[in-house]
Formats: C-alpha cells, sequence, structure tokens
C-alpha cells in the first residue's frame, strides 16, 4: 500500500497536467498560437481575465493582421471597440472630464511647441492626457501617425488583464494624479482617509470600506463620470462673494479668458468647450451636491459643510496672494519693463506655463502650478502638511521673491 502510494499520485499528477495542457491549448485562437512565441506573458494575462471566457484576440484587434509581415493591419482599438459590449461604463466615462484629456492639452498656447516624443510620443503630457481619443482617425490610419498606442480605458484597467479589482484600489489613479500640479496622490495617501484605507485594506479586511479611496468620491457606484465642481484651474462663475470676484478677475486676465478690460476674450470658447470651468451657479452646485452626499454616508451633515466651507475659504486665501503677484507682474509687462510677445496683452499668459522668458514668471508659474494647485487641492483631500508647507507657505515666498525681483527689474531698467 505505502510502496503503490507515489505511483498512484504520479498517474493522477500526470493527467490532472495533461488535461490541463490540454483544455488550455484547445482554447487557444490562431493569433495566440502565434503570440505565445513572441510575448508568452501577454497571452497568459489575457488568458486569466474574464473576457476570456468568452472574447479572443480578435474581439479588439480584428483578424487582418495574421503574420510579421502585415502587423501594421493590426487594429489597435479605442473606445468604440468597447462600446458594443459595456455601453454603459462608455457613455459615462465620454460624458465625463477624463474625455477631456487630449482636447485640454492641445488647447494649450505652447503645446505644439513641445518635442514631439513628449506630447505625441507620449513621454510627457501625452503619456498622462491620452484620454478621449479620436477612434475613427485611428482605426483608418490617419491619427497617431507618430505614434500608434495609447488608449483610455487601459489607463486603469492595465492590458492585458483588464481587471476590475486593479481599477478599483487608489494607486490606479496614481500613475497620472501625482507629483508637481496634481498630487492627490501624495495628498490622499498621506492624510486621514487615505491612512485608514490602505491600514484596514491589508491588516483588517472586513474594515476594507470604512474609509473612502478615490473612486468613492469619484466614481460612486462604478459611475465612470469623473468630475469636480471646482476642477484643476479653480475659476468658477458667477462668484457671489465681490471681494473674491476682484482676485478672480485678475487670475481669468491671467488666464487669458479676459482681457485687460475685463471682456471675454475667444479663450473662454476653450474653456467651455473642454468644460474647464463651472460657468453657472448650477451647474457649480450639482457638482458639489454629489460630493456632499457621498461625505454623509459617513459623516454628518454639519461636519461635511463645515470642512467643505473651509476648504473653499483657503482657495480664496490662496487666490488673494495670487491675484496680488499676478498685477505686479502684470504692472511689468504695462510698464515695458518685459518684452510682450505677440500673442500676450498687458498680463502674462499662465497657459505657457515653464514656458516663459524672465525669472519673475518662472516665480509666478511655481506659484500657479506648484503652490496654488498643493494649497487648494489638499484641503480637499484633507492633507494640512501639503495645505501649510507645500502650499500656502510657499505661496507667501513665491510673493517675497516676486516683489524683490520686481524692485530689481524696476531699479536696473533706470539705472
Ligand atoms: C504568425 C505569427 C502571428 C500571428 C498568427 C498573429 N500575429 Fe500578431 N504579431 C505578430 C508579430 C511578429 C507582431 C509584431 C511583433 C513586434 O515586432 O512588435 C505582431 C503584432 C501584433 C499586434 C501589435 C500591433 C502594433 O501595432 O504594435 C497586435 C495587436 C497583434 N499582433 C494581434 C494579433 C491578432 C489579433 C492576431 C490574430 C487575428 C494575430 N496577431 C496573429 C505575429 C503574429
Ligand atoms: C478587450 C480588448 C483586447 C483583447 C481581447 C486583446 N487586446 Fe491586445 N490590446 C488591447 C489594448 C487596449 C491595447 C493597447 C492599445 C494601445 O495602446 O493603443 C492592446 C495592445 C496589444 C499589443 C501591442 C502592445 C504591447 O503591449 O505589445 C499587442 C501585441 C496585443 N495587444 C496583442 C493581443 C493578443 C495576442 C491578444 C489575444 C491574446 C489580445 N491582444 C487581446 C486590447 C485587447
Ligand atoms: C465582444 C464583447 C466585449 C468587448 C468588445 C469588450 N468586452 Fe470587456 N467584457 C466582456 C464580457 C462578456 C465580460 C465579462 C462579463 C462582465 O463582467 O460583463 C467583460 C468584462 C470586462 C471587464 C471587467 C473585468 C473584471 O475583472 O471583472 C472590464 C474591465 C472590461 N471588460 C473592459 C473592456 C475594455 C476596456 C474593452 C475594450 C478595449 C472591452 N472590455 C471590450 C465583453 C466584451
Ligand atoms: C503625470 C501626468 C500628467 C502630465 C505629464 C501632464 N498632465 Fe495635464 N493633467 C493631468 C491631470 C491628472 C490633470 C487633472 C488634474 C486635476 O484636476 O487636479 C491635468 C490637467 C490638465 C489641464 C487642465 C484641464 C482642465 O480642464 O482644467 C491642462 C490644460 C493640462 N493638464 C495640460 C497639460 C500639458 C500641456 C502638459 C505638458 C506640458 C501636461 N498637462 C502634463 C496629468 C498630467
Ligand atoms: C479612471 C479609471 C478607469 C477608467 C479610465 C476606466 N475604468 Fe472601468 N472601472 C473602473 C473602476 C474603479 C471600476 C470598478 C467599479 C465598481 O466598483 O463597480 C471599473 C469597472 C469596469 C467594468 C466592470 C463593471 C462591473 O460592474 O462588472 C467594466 C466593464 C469597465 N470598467 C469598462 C471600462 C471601459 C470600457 C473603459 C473605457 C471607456 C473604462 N472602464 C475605463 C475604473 C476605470
Ligand atoms: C473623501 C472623498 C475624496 C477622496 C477619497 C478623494 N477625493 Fe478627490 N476630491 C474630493 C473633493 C470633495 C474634491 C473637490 C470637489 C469640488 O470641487 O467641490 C476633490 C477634487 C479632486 C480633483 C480636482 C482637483 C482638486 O484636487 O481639487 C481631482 C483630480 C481629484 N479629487 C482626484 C482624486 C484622487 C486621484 C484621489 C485618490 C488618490 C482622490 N481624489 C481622493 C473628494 C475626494
Ligand atoms: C492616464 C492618466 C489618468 C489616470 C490613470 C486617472 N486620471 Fe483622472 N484625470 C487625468 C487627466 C489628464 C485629467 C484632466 C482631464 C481634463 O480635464 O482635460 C483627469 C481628471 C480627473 C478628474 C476631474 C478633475 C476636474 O477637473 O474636475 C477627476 C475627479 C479624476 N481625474 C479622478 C480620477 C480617479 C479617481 C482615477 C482613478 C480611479 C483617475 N482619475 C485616473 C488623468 C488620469
Ligand atoms: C466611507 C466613509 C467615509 C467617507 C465617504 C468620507 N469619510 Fe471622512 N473619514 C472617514 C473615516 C473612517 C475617517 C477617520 C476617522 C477619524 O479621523 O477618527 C475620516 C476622517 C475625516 C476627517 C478628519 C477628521 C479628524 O478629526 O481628523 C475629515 C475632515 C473628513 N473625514 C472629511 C470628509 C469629507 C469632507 C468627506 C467627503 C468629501 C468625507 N470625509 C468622506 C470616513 C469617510
Amino acid at each position: 500500500m505505502t510502496r503503490n502510494f507515489p505511483w498512484v499520485f504520479f498517474i493522477c499528477l500526470m493527467s490532472l497536467v495533461c488535461c490541463e495542457v490540454q483544455s488550455v491549448s484547445a482554447k487557444f485562437s490562431e493569433c495566440e498560437e502565434c503570440h505565445i512565441k513572441i510575448s508568452p506573458q501577454m497571452v497568459q494575462d489575457f488568458n486569466r481575465g474574464v473576457m476570456a471566457e468568452s472574447l479572443t484576440c480578435k474581439n479588439c484587434h480584428g483578424r487582418s493582421h495574421m503574420n510579421a509581415g502585415d502587423v501594421d493591419k493590426a487594429q489597435l482599438p479605442t473606445i468604440k471597440t468597447c462600446r458594443p459590449c459595456h455601453s454603459g461604463q462608455v457613455k459615462q466615462y465620454l460624458s465625463g472630464k477624463h474625455a477631456f484629456g487630449l482636447i485640454a492639452m492641445e488647447a494649450m498656447p505652447y503645446t505644439h511647441r513641445q518635442p514631439q516624443a513628449f506630447v505625441a510620443g507620449q513621454k510627457g503630457c501625452g503619456g498622462c492626457h491620452t484620454l478621449g481619443l479620436q477612434d475613427e482617425k485611428v482605426r483608418e490610419g490617419e491619427g497617431r501617425k507618430y505614434y500608434r498606442y495609447g488608449m483610455d480605458c487601459q489607463n486603469c484597467h492595465t492590458r492585458h488583464s483588464f481587471s476590475k479589482a486593479e481599477a478599483s484600489e487608489p494607486e490606479a489613479c496614481m500613475t497620472c494624479h501625482m507629483g508637481f500640479d496634481h498630487a492627490q496622490w501624495e495628498m490622499y495617501s498621506g492624510a486621514k482617509h487615505g491612512v485608514t484605507y490602505l491600514i484596514n485594506r491589508t491588516i483588517d479586511t472586513k474594515n476594507k470600506d470604512r474609509a473612502p479611496k478615490c473612486q468613492t468620491c469619484h466614481m460612486p457606484d462604478g459611475n465612470h463620470r469623473v468630475f469636480s465642481a471646482w476642477g484643476f484651474l479653480a475659476v468658477r462663475l458667477p462668484e457671489e462673494d465681490p471681494e473674491w470676484m476682484g482676485y478672480r478677475a485678475t487670475i481669468l486676465k491671467g488666464l487669458g479668458v479676459l482681457d485687460p478690460a475685463g471682456n471675454p476674450t475667444a479663450r473662454l470658447d476653450i474653456v467651455k468647450n473642454a468644460k474647464m470651468a463651472r460657468l453657472t451657479k448650477d451647474e457649480f452646485q450639482a457638482e458639489r451636491e454629489r460630493y456632499v452626499n457621498i461625505c454623509r454616508q459617513c459623516h454628518s451633515p454639519n461636519f461635511v459643510s463645515e470642512n467643505i466651507r473651509n476648504a473653499d475659504l483657503m482657495l480664496k486665501e490662496a487666490d488673494k496672494l495670487f491675484a496680488e503677484a499676478i498685477e505686479i507682474v502684470a504692472g511689468l509687462y504695462q510698464d515695458g519693463f518685459i518684452q510682450k510677445r505677440k500673442e500676450y496683452s498687458a498680463y502674462p499668459d499662465l497657459l505657457t506655463f515653464y514656458d516663459v522668458n524672465t525669472k519673475i514668471e518662472q516665480t509666478l508659474y511655481e506659484m500657479f502650478m506648484d503652490h496654488r494647485m498643493k494649497a487648494f487641492q489638499s484641503t480637499f483631500h484633507l492633507n494640512s502638511d501639503y495645505a501649510t508647507w507645500y502650499g500656502y507657505a510657499k505661496m507667501k515666498k513665491d510673493l517675497v521673491e516676486i516683489k524683490e525681483l520686481e524692485k530689481k527689474m524696476r531699479e536696473e531698467k533706470i539705472n
């Protein structure tokens, strides 16, 4: 009995292995038979995912390419490829802010002056703004001539596992929502909500959903429409607080949305088309209410409104410093200390970001993109360290620097 046992075990094992190999290879499509030799892990990833149960490679890449000589005939999927089977997610996605990623990037006045590898080749701006692809063009080979890749949905459901579980963790957002001007990951993961979520995810899984993750607040019920009330630029209209509206008007002049006299320019249409700001009170309120209702699942109404109110007020404080700085630099334009570029008015153009000629404008750009962003985004993501030391305190420092540089520029010109 004991002498036979290993043999019985071995035979059982062999038949298991054989069955496994047979069933897998029987499932392999022609595409996979060849691709398993090129990049086996890719084929494995796909076959571990739920879609492998009913789809093959052809469902997303077509059947026109069949050998090494006709690779350019392989279709690369777009949102339209997924739509027939996932119309709900696609519809939500297209109505949300992510679908504006490409439009917003291309609308910036200096994007076309950046290196091609950086934008079209997706090594810089284009790496994160590969969202909202114009699909028909790609199919017909007209679009993305420089670089073929970069598909929306795989930003969270990475190929070829296309996993729901992976996309549901906050790290799925980190690849883009991190760093210099949108450090949501750093703010969240270092603050109460993130820390509580991350601790419970690993050590107390029954409490996994006790604290919110990005998706709880931004994709409730799996809704693929992401949208915030303030947005990235944080310049809503109308503004009922007259003092704040004064600062806002200056910022809008810096953004080139208002001309120096305060009249709307053509840029207002860009802002409208790319939904870069909420331009009516109702629009702002609708987005805001969605958030408040989510907070109220875990906190009391009073606690929530106090917290949101203070977050808004921090933005006002940040705007006060920022507007003062913009007016100082604008003064240098108006008095001829900084040479106007053709497309410039009497204000610095904040949307040129780092493509500026003077040190004082560099400081203003950092105040705008680095420090003002952190000063207000942190208040919604509960990170007091970012609000203080990376945000508000740095804005104070910028303002001192700007005043000093202004003084120097005026003195130098006179002497
Ligand atoms: C005889 C082998 C073979 C077969 C069969 C085959 N492929 Fe390929 N496929 C290749 C090779 C080789 C490449 C290019 C690899 C490289 O150099 O990047 C490729 C590349 C691709 C690419 C990438 C295209 C790009 O622009 O980067 C896709 C997608 C693809 N194949 C899908 C398929 C699908 C779907 C099928 C079945 C309908 C299939 N392949 C069948 C060999 C094959
Ligand atoms: C559910 C749709 C879907 C299916 C099914 C699918 N792919 Fe893909 N595949 C994608 C997406 C999305 C990309 C990324 C395209 C881009 O970046 O524009 C991609 C990219 C590729 C690439 C080029 C990028 C790389 O990483 O090398 C190859 C090769 C490829 N797929 C092969 C396959 C093979 C082989 C199969 C079958 C095992 C398959 N795909 C099944 C959606 C799919
Ligand atoms: C021919 C139909 C079809 C197409 C095309 C298709 N899918 Fe799917 N997808 C399915 C089916 C079937 C399932 C499994 C059942 C379900 O959960 O709905 C699925 C499931 C999924 C899931 C959930 C995976 C999980 O872990 O539960 C994701 C994410 C997904 N698909 C993404 C995509 C993306 C992205 C595309 C386009 C690149 C795409 N699908 C194209 C049919 C399709
Ligand atoms: C690391 C990823 C990443 C890179 C690189 C990147 N962006 Fe962004 N960008 C984002 C994210 C994420 C947002 C949204 C941030 C938010 O709302 O807080 C955004 C927002 C924007 C917006 C504002 C959209 C709106 O509606 O308000 C513009 C415009 C923009 N980016 C342009 C660019 C340009 C131009 C470059 C290159 C110089 C660039 N981005 C580089 C991730 C990136
Ligand atoms: C910003 C990240 C993100 C992007 C981009 C994204 N998804 Fe999702 N997706 C998620 C999350 C998170 C979930 C899990 C939602 C939940 O909890 O029900 C999900 C779930 C899904 C599911 C599974 C639904 C279910 O309940 O079984 C499908 C299918 C899906 N997404 C398709 C897509 C398609 C198609 C695209 C591109 C148009 C896309 N997703 C783009 C984050 C994303
Ligand atoms: C507790 C809920 C909550 C969590 C968790 C959360 N956010 Fe937010 N987020 C908010 C609120 C509230 C706003 C501001 C909404 C408004 O404008 O009224 C916001 C704003 C944003 C914005 C717009 C710019 C800004 O920062 O103000 C982006 C982008 C964003 N969040 C991404 C993320 C990402 C990525 C994560 C995870 C790393 C995350 N959020 C985690 C509630 C949350
Ligand atoms: C591929 C990069 C990328 C990934 C991954 C990504 N985002 Fe974004 N996200 C962006 C960009 C770029 C924008 C700005 C698009 C625009 O406005 O033009 C944006 C905008 C947003 C906004 C809207 C902010 C506003 O201005 O109102 C929210 C909210 C958001 N993302 C949340 C998330 C969450 C939550 C996740 C993870 C589940 C996530 N994002 C994953 C790149 C990304
Ligand atoms: C899924 C439940 C959940 C949601 C949704 C949620 N929170 Fe929380 N929140 C928590 C938990 C748990 C803590 C940690 C409890 C503690 O600090 O004692 C916390 C902590 C906080 C804290 C820090 C409290 C302190 O005293 O340190 C603030 C402020 C806060 N939340 C505000 C909000 C706001 C504003 C929203 C909506 C944008 C929100 N929360 C959404 C569960 C949630």
